[in-house]
């Protein structure tokens, strides 16, 4: 597969055509990014850790029938993924509050939520991600009735596999944030699954062992990355 001319440069991955239309490269870059790119610092092995562990996830996720953009891991850094028409909004799933739940709704952090919450926020940095609901997803034609019911039946079913597969590694899956985009009119999951993207709290002692802790400045956070990967199977 050629690499060709890049297509965009986020801030934690780049996208790059290939010489097929329908595919892409993802790279994942070290620079890690916190309070919509307000910091951006290099984590060292952090794109590797995430690229594979985003490729164990999707393929645990595809085999569950769930329809991603996976194609085939290149290297160390890089996946070939379809070619996705991105939806502009963030599904976020939460199983416990945490983030910015707590901050909005006053809610103490770690208080289970059952049954567990699906919010939407707008792709947007300069906003800092604004919540919105469905009827703004359809005034603004954003996304489609169809569409939206598709993208929370699938976050949901993500939810089942996903805290089966972090609990049986004795952790909790707090939350986590999911992009669609549609391929040959399918609702597809796009962009990655990592712990810069989710909360994991380890079951025993609600350590936390996710991005919270660049955000919040706590240390040893590849560490906490390369744990949780060797914990569920990914092979680094
Ligand atoms: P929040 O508590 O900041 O709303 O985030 C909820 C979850 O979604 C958390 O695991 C982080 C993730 N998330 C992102 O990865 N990127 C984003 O832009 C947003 C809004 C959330
Ligand atoms: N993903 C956003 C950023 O990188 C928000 C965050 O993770 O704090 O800035």
């Amino acid at each position: 597969m050629q690499k060709r001319a890049e297509l965009y440069r986020g801030k934690a991955k780049t996208v790059y055509y290939t010489d097929n239309p329908d595919l892409l490269i993802l790279e994942f870059r070290n620079d890690t990014s916190a309070f919509d790119g307000l910091r951006i610092e290099q984590l060292e092995r952090k794109g590797m850790i995430n690229n594979k562990f985003n490729h164990f996830i999707m393929n645990k996720l595809a085999i569950a029938g769930i329809p991603t953009q996976v194609e085939q891991l290149l290297s160390d850094n890089e996946v070939l993924v379809k070619k996705l028409a991105m939806i502009p909004v963030e599904c976020v799933i939460r199983n416990r509050a945490a983030g910015s739940l707590v901050k909005r709704l006053g809610i103490e952090e770690g208080r289970v939520l059952n049954p567990p919450t699906f919010e939407l926020f707008l792709k947007n940095d300069a906003l800092h991600d604004p919540l919105v609901n469905e009827s703004h997803c359809r005034a603004f034609g954003w996304a489609t009735t169809e569409q939206l019911e598709r993208m929370k039946a699938l976050s949901f079913k993500i939810n089942t596999i996903l805290s089966e597969l972090f609990d049986k590694a004795g952790l909790i899956l707090v939350d986590y944030k999911l992009e669609f985009g549609v391929f040959n009119g399918e609702i597809t999951l796009g962009d990655e699954f990592s712990p810069d993207g989710c909360r994991l709290w380890e079951k025993e002692t609600l350590k936390k062992m996710d991005k919270d802790r660049f955000r919040q400045g706590l240390g040893g956070v590849i560490e906490a990355y390369e744990e949780v990967a060797q914990r569920i199977g990914v092979v680094l």
